[in-house]
């Protein structure tokens, strides 16, 4: 039988991930955040741990080549995929927000222009509003955005509030509640079914 494999994102994330896997006996005893490693097998040779850029998990979940994922439900909102979605792990807890500058007053008035690394879940939630937007995608260091008047706020993930606090930004508005989620390919959970029943069960078990 081939190995079962887990796509994770290298991060907060995988850290817990890989926490869990040990609480229900899935070690990766040659694991360590510095190397460069992208692939690492666990001490029964029976689990395979693939890193991969957290907003790729779902689409290498999806066409099986890993049959695993644990990722952000923001990834998942943001990357629809056809995968079945097991378990909330509860962990990597935060949520996505529309944040900018204290009472900003013009958020219903006109155009709202909105950087995001998640253009999917922002036009979509300000679509879902009435709000005539437009959306300009970026890929890291959001907060910038309205600082330097590139848009009027962001949608962003929120986890302790330091980056927005620092950078003179508040919460506007709260979109969605986020936590790592177990992701399963479809056909991987028929035919690997005894061994990923075995780590859905374990981990249900913990979570
Ligand atoms: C994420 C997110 C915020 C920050 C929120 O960015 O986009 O910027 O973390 O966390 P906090 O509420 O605990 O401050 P990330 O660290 O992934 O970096 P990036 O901006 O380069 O994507």
């Amino acid at each position: 039988m081939d190995a079962v494999k887990i796509a994770l994102a290298k991060g907060r994330l995988a850290d817990d991930a890989i926490t869990l896997l040990g609480k229900i006996g899935i070690n990766f005893n040659d694991y360590s955040k510095k190397s460069r490693k992208l692939i690492f097998k666990d001490d029964c040779e029976k689990i395979k741990l693939v890193f991969v850029k957290s907003s790729d998990i779902p689409v290498y979940v999806e066409k099986g080549a890993v049959d695993i994922g644990i990722v952000g439900k923001d990834v998942l909102l943001e990357n629809e995929a056809d995968v079945y979605e097991i378990l909330n792990l509860n962990v990597g807890k935060c949520k996505i927000c529309v944040a900018g500058f204290k009472n900003y007053e013009r958020i219903h008035s006109r155009k709202l222009i909105i950087a995001s690394k998640y253009p999917n879940i922002a036009k979509k939630y300000f679509n879902k509003k009435g709000i005539f937007n437009e959306v300009i995608k970026l890929n890291g260091s959001v907060e910038l955005a309205p600082i330097l008047g590139l848009s009027d706020v962001i949608v962003d993930i929120v986890e302790t509030g330091t980056t927005l606090k620092e950078n003179g930004l508040v919460v506007l508005e709260e979109i969605h509640d986020i936590s790592a989620r177990l992701v399963v390919n479809k056909v991987s959970l028929k035919t690997k079914n005894e061994e990923i029943e075995k780590i859905i069960s374990g981990l249900e078990r913990i979570v």
